[in-house]
């Protein structure tokens, strides 16, 4: 048997309908090599698919899709809300601030109430790992969970509209070097981007970052270890930045942002160690002149905003998959 499609570990089998159907979507670790595939075909038929022939073939009609956003967002929220309604589908968004859960009502009883009113998939972002998982597991049956975002654990949708934007760009993964950088220790995306990379064969996957933003076992995720810049860019086809989560940090983990800026900032000096042709990523929020030179964020390398636009294809690719339809006529 192909490794990649031997069955992952438990949340993973849980996301997978018989058939290898995909029923919830919470996590990228253990999901086969093809599903994945699977996902950047469809998203790229979005994308060049014209968006009036979309329009006639709404694949999530009669659908309500609810967000459940437990936790502040602007990209994941709004493209997760526009690749909906361009399938069709009802979209609810919940203020959670001033919905009941504020109230004190609990996750289940929240949850068993939005049931009631005919949810068909929740997006689910919320502070604390699991938490999609943990609906996914009470909810009624023909319930579909996509995670937004959990805790420090996993943003799958986002490693997708990642892997999206690097096949875009670069091709094939099997020759790119990519490196990760900054605060490994408190990213759910980098986490999500590792095990999308690694499941599509990428040739090398680096992580720079000092010791103190790094989970303790990272490299059982079959990744290199940088702690300069100086080192871990050179020649790398694609740079990720990722953001200084200084909301998840506990006691003094930096000296300071630009401290920080100083030694893992990323600039148009230290690009140049990078392949002539390497391209900029970051899943965003971003934070110019700590983690990012301004010059760089809005530079021609940058990609970032093309990201932001590939997560309604991915998005899309992922809601439809679950609901069982395909492109061009519903199954
Ligand atoms: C990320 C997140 O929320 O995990 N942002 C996003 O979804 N675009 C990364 C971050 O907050 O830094």
């Amino acid at each position: 048997m192909h490794p990649h499609l031997q069955p992952g570990p438990l949340p993973a089998r849980m996301q997978l309908a018989p058939g290898n159907r995909l029923k919830h979507f919470l996590t990228i670790e253990g999901l086969p090599h093809l599903l994945l595939h699977e996902i950047l075909e469809r998203a790229e038929q979005f994308v060049t698919l014209p968006a009036k022939q979309q329009k006639k073939a709404p694949l999530l009609r009669g659908k309500t899709v609810m967000n459940l956003f437990f936790e502040n967002s602007t990209r994941t929220r709004v493209t997760f809300e526009i690749a909906a309604q361009r399938l069709g589908a009802d979209v609810i968004n919940l203020d959670i601030r001033t919905s009941s859960a504020a109230k004190g009502e609990s996750l289940l009883d929240t949850v068993r109430n939005l049931e009631a009113m005919n949810a068909d998939m929740f997006v689910v972002r919320h502070e604390h790992a699991g938490t999609a998982q943990f609906i996914a597991r009470y909810a009624a049956p023909h319930i579909s969970v996509l995670n937004a975002g959990d805790g420090r654990h996993a943003h799958p949708t986002q490693a997708m509209l990642d892997m999206f934007t690097i096949r875009q760009k670069k091709g094939a993964f099997e020759p790119l070097k990519v490196a990760i950088v900054g605060d490994v220790l408190h990213s759910r995306v980098a986490r999500s981007q590792i095990h999308a990379l690694n499941t599509l064969l990428t040739g090398e996957v680096r992580i720079i970052a000092p010791r103190t933003l790094i989970p303790a076992d990272i490299e059982k995720m079959g990744v290199r270890v940088f702690h300069r810049m100086e080192e871990g860019l050179r020649d790398v086809d694609v740079v990720i930045m990722l953001r200084l989560q200084r909301e998840r940090m506990e006691g003094a983990l930096l000296p300071s942002e630009s401290e920080f800026f100083k030694l893992y900032g990323l600039t148009e000096k230290r690009l140049e160690l990078t392949k002539p042709d390497s391209i900029v990523m970051h899943p965003g929020p971003i934070n110019r002149g700590v983690e990012i030179d301004s010059a760089v964020a809005d530079g021609p390398r940058s990609v970032i905003l093309e990201q932001v636009t590939n997560g309604i294809a991915v998005r899309m690719a992922v809601m439809s998959m679950i609901m069982g339809s395909t492109v061009g006529g519903t199954a």
